[in-house]
């Protein structure tokens, strides 16, 4: 099932066009987040996190069941990943963000994929040593956000494919070719590999439930492109004896051109936490804007934020108080501000950010061995199934 509507295509591997989120929520069938779970929100973290205020978190599944199962004394467990083929982009590290939240607020464990293999299969041009390197690399910047280390497990598929693989094949003998052709739109040209993998990244969804040998429930953060993923995993879920995982799901952070998503195939409109600050401020200086042609219509008139990529990039990451927000909206309409001196202030955010993080993420590189999975937990995960044979 591929939603494409007037150019909007919504896949794991590809999004594009004008994103109308109402519509992927009706495609999707997932749920729209109600007041009563931000009162649920506000009532177990003690305020609202501002992309849940911004409905940047705007649709989930089965949400209220993880509240439920807390108040009930059953604490879940998150889990999220990276695709790494590249460089970890700004957009990339919206859902970090919030995931960071959760784990500190609820205290929860998180695994985090990073899917070697996937990357490897999908693109022609991509040799399997870099998409390997590549997971490293990129689970550096993960650690660099503060991650905790006693409550987060770094999966690298193809290094860790021991603890992965039983659950793997329970997973994929329950899914048929054709389900996986109509959820992904797989052609028959498509590598084999392809078909297989949604059953790798439906397992770390299930990997708590085994290492504690009871059900845990499992609640993913992701931008919404990851959803057909989690249609197969819920569907097969109860059929291997484990509960449903439960989705929250992010818009997309667009990136610095006119529309759509931020995405790393554009490298002049996607700002990558290991760009140089100074190459990431000439991009946010080229950026495209809703201004005016020149500076007079622009005080006469006003600029037009709904359409300016810089905007967004305060929106999503870059201002968190929502009065400051507010009050740049205002200015920007008003015609008080013009984009040179919006631009050049995101500049400086954007490479005061850059700088602080990257000094993190080469500290990051000791403190890798201590997040990944250990040889220790990937024999427990595997002992759930030689106890029984
Ligand atoms: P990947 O590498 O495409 O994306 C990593 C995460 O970033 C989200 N994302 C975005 N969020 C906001 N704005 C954007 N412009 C933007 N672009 C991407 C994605 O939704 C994702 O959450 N197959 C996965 C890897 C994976 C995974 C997971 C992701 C394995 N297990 C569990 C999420 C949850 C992938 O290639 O992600």
């Amino acid at each position: 099932m591929e939603p494409e509507d007037r150019g909007m295509v919504v896949t794991p591997w590809k999004v594009e066009g004008e994103i109308d989120y109402e519509k992927l929520i009706r495609q999707f069938g997932t749920q729209p987040i109600g007041d009563e779970l931000l009162e649920k929100f506000r009532k177990h973290t003690g305020g609202l996190h501002y992309q849940l205020r911004r409905k940047i978190f705007f649709s989930h599944r089965d949400l209220d069941w993880i509240f439920r199962k807390l108040e009930e004394g059953e604490k879940f467990v998150l889990y999220t990943g990276r695709g790494p083929s590249g460089p970890v982009h700004l957009g990339h590290i919206v859902p970090w963000i919030f995931t960071l939240h959760l784990q500190e607020t609820f205290k929860a464990k998180l695994y985090f994929q990073l899917t070697d293999d996937e990357k490897y299969l999908y693109h022609d041009d991509f040799s399997l040593p870099y998409t390997v390197r590549m997971a490293r690399e990129n689970a550096l910047d993960l650690i660099a956000l503060g991650f905790d280390p006693k409550l987060t497990k770094i999966i690298l598929d193809v290094e860790h494919i021991d603890a992965l693989y039983h659950v793997a094949i329970q997973v994929a003998k329950h899914i048929t070719g054709s389900t996986i052709k109509a959820v992904f739109g797989l052609k028959d040209s498509d590598n084999i590999g392809l078909t297989f993998f949604p059953a790798i990244q439906a397992v770390p969804c299930f990997l708590e439930s085994l290492l504690q040998g009871r059900n845990v429930p499992c609640l993913i953060p992701a931008a919404i492109d990851q959803d057909p993923y989690w249609r197969v995993a819920r569907d097969v879920a109860p059929k291997i004896g484990f509960y449903k995982p439960a989705q929250i799901h992010s818009r997309f952070m667009p990136g610095l051109g006119r529309g759509g998503k931020m995405s790393a195939s554009q490298p002049e409109t996607c700002v990558f936490l290991t760009d140089p600050p100074e190459e990431a401020k000439k991009k946010i200086m080229n950026a495209f804007t809703g201004g005016r042609p020149t500076a007079e219509e622009q005080r006469k008139l006003g600029g037009n934020p709904e359409v300016c990529s810089i905007y967004q990039y305060y929106f999503f990451l870059f201002e968190r108080d929502d009065g400051k927000l507010k009050a740049l909206w205002e200015k920007c309409r008003g015609g008080a501000i013009l984009c040179g001196e919006c631009k050049l202030e995101l500049a400086g955010r954007v490479s005061r950010f850059l700088e602080q993080h990257q000094e993190k993420r080469e500290r990051a590189r000791d403190k890798l061995e201590e997040f990944l999975l250990s040889g220790e937990e990937r024999r427990q995960i595997l002992s759930s199934l030689l106890s029984k044979v």
